[in-house]
């Protein structure tokens, strides 16, 4: 049998028709030693337990990535029970099979899990209080994944966007093209997340976990800098030359069913020290997939 054929490990990807699962999918072909599983909500529902356990029976996963997650933020405000089952309970379950099949899980979790009081940028440790359905399923489920399996790596990660699925930066794109004047909150501050720069990160600590650097626990991981809403754009605006002109406006004035953290900078500290990665400025990252999109 020729070696350079022989895959070392397998890696499960869950979700993978999101933006994190498809922009793992998109970087898999650079790393041809590990074998690729990626299921979507159809082929493996991660809220269905019993096709869980005999996916696992059935093929041997070293690691599994867990992109599923029940994401519809406004929406959890009137469906608990779903986003909890989905971000919580099913979390909690594949972290425990996981354990017993001696898989590594790197399951995602989200800066909901703070309610945005602070004033400066939040380490892992510092105090969880959620302020909607969203950030509390999505806080016990980093709970339950924890409790069941103490080797488990949860990416706390903020501001998703990729040039797959729905995001703010493609919604910005159709309506700075579409309109001549659009509203923008201006007094929510975080740190955008190019998912293609996650998937990359959590490739790295894939292959840590199978160096002798294995790490456990929960870990921040977000684009370098902070912006607005608004300032963030701004700068698509600029990259795309439009002349919609934005509007700076409060929280107040654009009322959601959930609410959302004022403040929700996560400090990037200990992942980059833990391993070794450098983390690219929020504005790069958007150049890369603006580029991409336009
Ligand atoms: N997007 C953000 O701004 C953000 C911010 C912080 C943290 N995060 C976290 O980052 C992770 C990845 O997010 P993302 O932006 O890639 O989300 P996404 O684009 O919404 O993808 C989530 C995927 O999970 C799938 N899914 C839903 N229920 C499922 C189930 N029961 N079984 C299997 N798959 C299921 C969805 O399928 P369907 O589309 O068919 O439902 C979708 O393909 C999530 O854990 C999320 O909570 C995201």
């Amino acid at each position: 049998m020729n070696d350079s054929f022989s895959f070392e490990k397998t890696i499960l990807v869950t979700g993978s028709g999101g933006q994190l699962g498809m922009e793992l999918w998109k970087l898999c072909d650079e790393y041809p030693s590990y074998k690729f599983l990626f299921t979507t909500r159809e082929d493996l529902p991660i809220d269905n337990f019993k096709l869980v356990k005999i996916f696992f029976e059935q093929q041997q996963i070293h690691h599994c990535i867990n992109c599923a997650a029940y994401t519809a933020v406004d929406k959890a405000e009137s469906e608990k029970e779903k986003a909890f089952l989905i971000n919580a309970d099913a979390a909690g379950n594949l972290s425990a099979i996981c354990k017993a099949h001696q898989a590594q899980l790197i399951h995602i979790s989200t800066d909901y899990v703070f309610d945005g009081t602070s004033s400066t940028p939040y380490k892992e440790e510092d105090r969880i209080s959620p302020i909607n359905v969203y950030g509390a399923s999505k806080l016990r489920g980093e709970e339950f994944v924890l409790n069941n399996n103490s080797s488990a790596v949860i990416i706390r990660t903020s501001w998703v966007y990729s040039s797959f699925g729905n995001n703010f930066v493609k919604t910005m794109l159709r309506l700075l093209k579409e309109k001549e004047s659009i509203n923008v909150v201006s007094d929510q501050y975080g740190c955008p997340t190019y998912a293609a720069d996650l998937a990359a990160t959590i490739m790295t600590i894939v292959e840590k976990e199978n160096g002798e650097h294995s790490q456990t626990g929960i870990f921040n991981y977000c684009n370098a800098g902070v912006v607005t809403w608004h300032e963030f754009a701004k700068a698509i605006k600029k990259f795309i030359k439009s002349k919609c002109s934005i509007n700076p406006i409060p929280t107040s004035a654009y009322p959601l069913p959930a609410k959302r953290p004022q403040y929700s900078v996560l400090d990037t500290t200990k992942i980059k020290k833990t391993f070794g990665i450098t983390i690219p400025n929020w504005k790069d990252s958007l150049h890369k997939c603006l580029s991409l999109l336009n």
